[in-house]
């Protein structure tokens, strides 16, 4: 089976798995323990901050940023189907009583101009506009990378009204690794940026949030209060310190396996490609109703041996990773056309319908 459904589902390297084993660990919750100390320093050096906090997920790095940022009753701007607005329970509700403000971007790219008047007066009926968060790469928008001078000229904007900016980077990595601009050079803009070692570096758990040092203090009281704080936490963070150490040079063979795939769904009978361009890794495509739903093609491509996941509507989902190698591409491209026609001609009998996410 080719498993195109996430960058998540990558199992971990022999040599991680070493890795791990051999880890030095303490109690990261007493005091410290000297892996996740390495891991975070690295993850700092490599954004430009002064410090870095390991946490378990890319979840809880967003929502400690976003808890750190703001207070009860203050409004957060974001991009419509952002990680933190669609894919988190609106936990900056649920846990830090705060609202959001969405904006609708192209495939996730939102531009300057679109934050002009989003600030609320200062008013006591209305609630405080405090923060801006950014994604990058963004997951929904098919891996679309924010355009350099858009991200400069909002997060310019916001601390010129005196907003903080967030970066949620669970793929920032990929983002330098297709853009050719430095990780430090993207995270100078964000006061906290939030990166993860389990998506396309392959680590089995961990995500970092880097900032000011004072900032990292206070994100250290809140994952605390949110549960995170881990003990011999060692033992995951080799895995997240080998990625980062070993796995962000490769992220480029993931960006070509996605042309592949990609160039597959174009010629697919019935696909469309949205948009119809890819960036990195994530490939989204639309079936057309006469194929079946998103659901059902995702179910049908799982019988010929690639596996998709359909993301809402009649969209469908394919990211290359660490597990699929260039072989497994090509043999998932071949496979894309012949699923998509047997559909469309009836050679190939409609499967039951998939849940989508
Ligand atoms: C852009 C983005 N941010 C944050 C997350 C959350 O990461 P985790 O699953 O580790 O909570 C994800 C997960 O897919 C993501 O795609």
């Amino acid at each position: 089976m080719i498993d195109l459904r996430s960058d998540t589902v990558t199992k971990p390297t022999a040599a991680m798995r070493q890795a791990m084993a051999e880890a030095d660990v303490g109690d990261d919750v007493i005091d410290v323990d000297p892996t996740v100390d390495r891991l975070q320093s690295l993850t700092a050096e490599i954004l430009g901050k002064e410090a870095a906090i390991f946490m378990p997920s890319g979840t809880m790095t967003n929502q400690v940023a976003v808890r750190i940022h703001c207070k009860p009753g203050d409004e957060l701007l974001c991009e419509a189907g952002c990680h933190i607005f669609h894919y988190e329970q609106g936990a900056f509700a649920q846990l830090s009583g705060i609202v959001a403000r969405t904006l609708d971007g192209d495939s996730g790219v939102l531009r300057p101009e679109q934050f002009i008047g989003q600030i609320r007066p200062e008013n006591e009926h209305l609630v405080r506009t405090r923060l801006v968060c950014l994604e990058n790469t963004h997951n929904r928008g098919a891996g679309r990378i924010q355009p350099y001078p858009d991200v400069e000229a909002i997060c310019q904007w916001a601390h010129g009204h005196h907003l903080r900016c967030h970066l949620d980077g669970a793929r920032l990595f990929n983002a330098v690794a297709a853009s050719g601009t430095e990780a430090a050079d993207w995270a100078q803009h964000f006061d906290t940026v939030s990166v993860c070692f389990s998506k396309g570096l392959g680590a089995p758990v961990g995500s970092a949030l880097a900032g000011s040092a004072e900032l990292i203090q206070e994100a250290r009281r809140h994952r605390k209060l949110f549960g995170g704080g881990m003990r011999q936490a060692g033992i995951i963070a080799a895995g997240a310190l080998h990625a980062l150490q070993y796995h962000r040079d490769r992220l480029h063979e993931d960006h070509a396996n996605a042309q592949i795939i990609a160039e597959a769904v174009r010629r697919g009978e019935g696909l469309t490609l949205r948009p119809d361009t890819v960036d990195t890794n994530i490939v989204i495509f639309e079936v057309d109703p006469a194929l079946g739903t998103a659901g059902q093609f995702a179910a049908a491509l799982k019988q010929h041996g690639v596996w998709m996941l359909g993301v809402g509507g009649a969209l469908v989902r394919a990211v290359t990773h660490l597990d699929v190698s260039h072989r497994d591409a090509v043999a998932a491209a071949s496979i894309i056309p012949q699923v998509a026609s047997g559909l469309a001609q009836g050679t190939i009998e409609l499967p039951p319908d998939e849940p989508t996410y």
